[in-house]
């Protein structure tokens, strides 16, 4: 079979082969609970369901979408921005509809990169910015990012030659997998960093609604001036209204940096269901949408607390997220490894957690839990690490 070489030289999904691994223990007859992915585990809420089925039957829902987005839902979106980041978009010209945002993540590359170019990632980084990257004939640049910089890159300690070569850079607040956040002054670094070097910016701001206190709520990278000419940020309704499987999101940016976007992907394909455009539009404007978010935060942080507590009494080191659904947490001294520690920690207690090195070299060090999983399979896990622990 003459495969491509896009596809026999880039290594499979990261989440893919965690769940085959995970298949395989419950194959043995092992009792498996899985911290490893950032799915969430409650459905999504009424009202969502509810504008969904309106709109599902509504015939004029059921055509061919159009490949930007809907007029409505563009502006809808844009009345939120407005009202979430106080940024005003021209809904014609400066949002688009997305398959969620990993369509943007695995598509925008094409946008940007001709075979032999480069971009800048950070690492660790949500695994598929640098597949992407490859699919598309270029190779990543990884800026590291420490816990001494709390996850934060140093853009000074980027070559000069490395950032003028490079074509964009990929950068995550709030960040997976280690949940950190960023701040106004880094957002103004970047895109000053970026105008000198004429890069484009892809802020993926997959968890703005995922946070825990008022004072780490994340920014938009457009709030910035000057940064809509030369960023894209990409957005989705996954985690805002527990709507992974129903693939939406939309993207940001100036006029002539979405119309770059749209002649690649009208290519690809023929946009998103009306009918969740709609419902998810409207849901952003919806009178519950508020109270579900303050329950969504108040659940997850008694999560991260019983995490955070049992982690700490275990001496492990972490610090706190302040967002997104994951604890990016140091692999115990002993071990060197993070493939080999997830893979004892599966073997002898039935427990899935996510390799750091999965996510870049950088990771290596570290493994990261997510807190979406139901309370009693989190307050199981725990006991269950407790147990390894001692064992060690
Ligand atoms: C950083 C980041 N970006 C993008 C995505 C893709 O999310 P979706 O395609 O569901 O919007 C994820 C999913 O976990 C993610 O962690």
């Amino acid at each position: 079979m003459k495969l491509s070489r896009r596809v026999t030289e880039t290594a499979p999904y990261l989440f893919h082969l965690i769940d085959e691994k995970r298949k395989a223990a419950q194959e043995k007859g092992i009792d498996v609970i899985s911290l490893a992915i950032g799915d969430p585990d409650m459905p999504t809420p009424d009202f969502v369901l509810d504008l969904m089925n309106e709109e599902m039957r509504d015939p004029r829902n059921h055509q061919y979408p159009s490949y930007k987005g809907e007029p409505d839902f563009c502006r809808l979106v844009a009345d939120w921005f407005e009202k979430r980041f106080g940024v005003e978009l021209d809904p014609r010209n400066e949002i688009m509809a997305t398959i969620g945002s990993k369509d943007a993540v695995s598509h925008l590359p094409f946008v940007f990169i001709d075979p032999g170019d480069t971009a800048l990632v950070t690492d660790p980084g949500y695994p598929a910015y640098e597949s992407a990257i490859g699919f598309a004939g270029g190779s990543s640049i990884r800026i590291p990012l420490v816990a001494e910089r709390r996850f934060i890159p140093d853009l000074d300690a980027i070559p000069t030659d490395v950032a003028d070569k490079a074509k964009f850079i990929f950068i995550n607040y709030p960040n997976n997998p280690t949940a950190a956040v960023a701040d106004e002054s880094f957002f103004k670094d970047l895109v000053s960093f970026a105008r000198k070097h004429d890069l484009v910016i892809l802020a993926d701001n997959a968890y703005s609604e995922v946070y825990f206190e008022p004072q780490d709520k994340p920014i938009s990278i457009m709030q910035i001036t000057g940064a809509k000419d030369l960023s894209i940020e990409l957005h989705s309704f996954s985690k805002t209204f527990n709507m992974t499987g129903w693939r939406i999101g939309f993207v940001v940016g100036s006029k002539v940096l979405i119309d770059s976007f749209l002649t690649l992907k009208s290519n690809f394909d023929s946009g998103v269901f009306m009918a969740i455009q709609r419902a998810a539009a409207r849901a952003l404007a919806h009178p519950d949408a508020p109270l579900f978010n303050e329950q969504r935060t108040q659940l997850f942080k008694k999560r991260r607390d019983i995490i955070a507590n049992a982690l700490s009494q275990l001496g492990f080191k972490f610090d706190l997220p302040r967002a997104s659904y994951y604890f990016w947490v140091r692999i115990p001294e002993i071990y060197s490894s993070s493939v080999v520690f997830c893979a004892d920690l599966l073997e002898k207690q039935g427990l899935v957690f996510t390799p750091g090195v999965g996510y870049g070299p950088s990771g290596e060090a570290f493994f990261r839990i997510s807190m979406t999983a139901p309370d009693d399979n989190i307050e199981k896990a725990m006991e269950r690490l407790r147990n390894f622990v001692k064992g060690l």
